[in-house]
């Protein structure tokens, strides 16, 4: 009985199992983010694929200057991008996520590889509690952390941070400073990402 009760309370307290993705808009613009998933191959059995189906996210608003949350369902693994409100559906720089990979890790990183010319969509993407992890993207394109090619080389680590936040457009810093704890930066010397403020 007490170790159901303890284990309630684990539940209740312990580590949330939830997966999200919070889009956080540092301009005036609003957009409209979409999703697609490939399906999944859940195991392989005498050479065939057994595919799981991913539920479609479907696609949302994120007005100018706003966060914008949502849950992920267990497994998921896809990829976002955003477009000008209202726009109907392209690609975009993607922000790729898979929940729950290999080893129960998450899997990310930014990828240009679609459309490298979309500069006012996906920007940085980061596990929001690992304070060890890397950022993929860039606060403005081109630079080094993002891909651009297919056989361009893994670096992001795998994280087991299930919560993921990932910045949309061009901040204007001289007239929202504040907005500079979105733009993360990388420190040679501690080897850490951090906040630019
Ligand atoms: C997003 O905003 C556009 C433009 O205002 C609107 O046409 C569209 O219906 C909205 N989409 C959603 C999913 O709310």
């Amino acid at each position: 009985m007490l170790l159901h009760y303890l284990l309630f309370l684990l539940s209740l307290f312990g580590p949330a199992l939830a997966n999200t993705i919070t889009f956080i808009s540092l301009d005036e613009h609003d957009r409209t983010i979409w999703s697609r998933h490939k399906p999944k191959c859940k195991a392989v059995e005498t050479g065939i694929c057994l595919n799981e189906n991913l539920i479609d996210i479907k696609p949302f608003n994120v007005t100018g200057f706003a966060h914008y949350a949502i849950n992920i369902p267990l497994g998921w693994e896809g990829n976002f991008y955003a477009t000008a409100a209202g726009n109907t559906d392209r690609t975009g720089m993607l922000a790729e996520i898979a929940w729950q990979g290999f080893e129960k890790g998450q899997y990310f990183d930014v990828s240009a590889i679609e459309n490298p010319g979309d500069h006012v969509g996906v920007k940085q993407l980061w596990p929001a509690d690992d304070k060890k992890a890397e950022v993929s993207g860039c606060i403005s394109y081109p630079c080094p952390h993002v891909y651009y090619h297919p056989d361009d080389l893994q670096t992001k680590r795998a994280t087991w941070d299930t919560n993921f936040w990932c910045t949309l457009g061009n901040a204007d810093l001289k007239k929202n400073p504040h907005l500079a704890r979105w733009h993360m930066v990388y420190n040679a010397e501690w080897e850490r990402w951090h906040p630019m403020s």
